[in-house]
C-alpha cells in the first residue's frame, strides 16, 4: 500500500518558530517531527510515500528525505498552494493514489505503542471502505469525534464539536479504498473554508463502510501543534528513549527491521552518518540478530 504524509498548513500556533520553517520539520527531541509519522507508515509496511507541503517548504523536505532510496523507499512530493483541508491530500495525490487503497497520516501526529503496529499492518489489507481509529481524550472539542452505540458501532462523526457526543477522538492516521479521491472531489468546503477529513469519513459511515478501531490506553498519541505539546512530545520521547536505549521512530532502524534494506545498505547508511551518537546507535543495531 502507498501512503501520504500531509505536512503543510500554516503552523500559526507555533509562530514565530514556524515563520520560516515548516512545522513538521521542527525537532521533536532528537529528530525532525516528520520522522515520527513517516516511521508509523513504515512500520505499517508502507514504502511508497507522497509528501505534501506548502510551496515555500517542499524543497526542504526533498533536501531532508530525497527520493527515499537510501531507506529502500520511494518518495514523491507535491505542493499544496493553500491549506484547503485534509481531504485535499487525495485530490492533490490523485495520480499517486491511482484509485487504489491508500493510507494517510498527518505530519504532526506521533503514535507509539506495542499494539499499534499490528493494527496498522492489518489496516493496510483494506480493499473496500475506510478504517480510522478512536482514542479517548480529555478535550474532545479539539478533534474529529466519533460516537458509538451500545454495540460499539460508530453512529456519528463530528469535527471539533462544541458539545462532543463522546470522548473518542479520531487520530490523524487513515486508511481508504480506491474511491477516496472521487469522494474527496465531491466534498464542499465547511464553514471554515476547508474540505474536512471528517466529511470524507462520513461518506464512508453513511455507506456503512467505516470501520473504527479503538486504540487502548497502551498507545500514546501526541500531536505537536503548540509550544506546550511540542515540549511534552519531546520530553516523552526523551524519557522513553533514555530508559530503554531504543530510539523511537528511527527510520534507518525500521528500514532494516522491515527489510526495506539489507545489512549492506544499512552499513552504507552508518558510513554516511556524521552524528557520533546516532552512528553508535546504528552500529549497535547492526550487531543484533534480525
Ligand atoms: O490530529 C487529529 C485531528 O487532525 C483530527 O482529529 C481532526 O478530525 C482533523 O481535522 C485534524 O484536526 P487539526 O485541528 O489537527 O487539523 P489542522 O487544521 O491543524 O491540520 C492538521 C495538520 O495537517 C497540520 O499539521 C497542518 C496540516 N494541514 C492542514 C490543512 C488544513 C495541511 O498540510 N494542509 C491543510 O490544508
Amino acid at each position: 500500500m502507498k501512503g501520504i504524509i500531509l505536512a503543510g498548513g500554516s503552523g500559526t500556533r507555533l509562530h514565530p518558530s514556524t515563520l520560516s520553517v515548516s512545522k513538521q520539520l521542527l525537532p521533536v527531541y532528537d529528530k525532525p517531527m516528520i520522522y515520527y509519522p513517516l516511521s508509523t507508515l513504515m512500520l505499517a509496511g508502507v514504502n511508497e510515500i507522497l509528501i505534501i507541503s506548502n510551496p515555500e517548504f517542499i524543497n526542504s523536505y526533498q533536501n531532508l528525505l530525497g527520493d527515499g532510496s537510501t531507506w529502500g523507499m520511494r518518495f514523491e512530493y507535491v505542493s499544496q498552494q493553500k491549506p484547503r483541508g485534509l481531504a485535499d491530500a487525495f485530490i492533490l495525490g490523485e495520480d499517486f493514489v491511482e484509485n487504489k487503497p491508500v493510507s494517510m497520516i498527518l505530519g504532526d501526529n506521533i503514535l507509539y505503542g506495542s499494539t499499534l503496529v499490528e493494527k496498522l499492518q492489518d489496516a493496510t489489507k483494506i480493499e473496500k471502505g475506510a478504517i480510522v481509529f478512536a482514542y479517548q481524550v480529555k478535550d474532545p472539542e479539539r478533534f474529529g469525534i466519533v460516537e458509538f452505540d451500545q454495540n460499539h458501532k460508530a453512529i456519528s462523526l463530528e469535527e471539533k464539536p462544541k458539545k462532543p457526543k463522546s470522548n473518542y477522538a479520531i487520530p490523524g492516521v487513515y486508511f481508504y479504498d480506491g474511491n477516496v479521491s472521487t469522494y474527496a472531489k465531491s466534498l464542499k468546503p465547511s464553514h471554515r473554508g476547508e474540505i474536512e477529513i471528517t466529511d470524507l469519513n462520513r461518506i464512508y459511515l453513511e455507506l456503512d463502510q467505516l470501520d473504527v478501531k479503538v486504540l487502548g490506553r497502551g498507545v500514546a498519541w501526541l500531536d505537536a501543534g503548540t509550544p506546550e505539546a511540542l515540549l511534552q512530545a519531546a520530553n516523552f520521547i526523551q524519557a522513553v528513549q533514555d530508559r530503554q536505549g531504543f530510539k523511537i521512530s528511527c527510520p534507518e532502524e525500521i528500514a532494516l527491521r522491515m527489510k526495506f534494506i539489507n545489512r549492506n545498505q544499512f552499513k552504507d547508511i552508518i558510513k554516511q552518518c556524521k552524528n557520533p551518537d546516532y552512528k553508535k546507535y546504528l552500529e549497535v543495531l547492526l550487531h543484533q540478530e534480525y
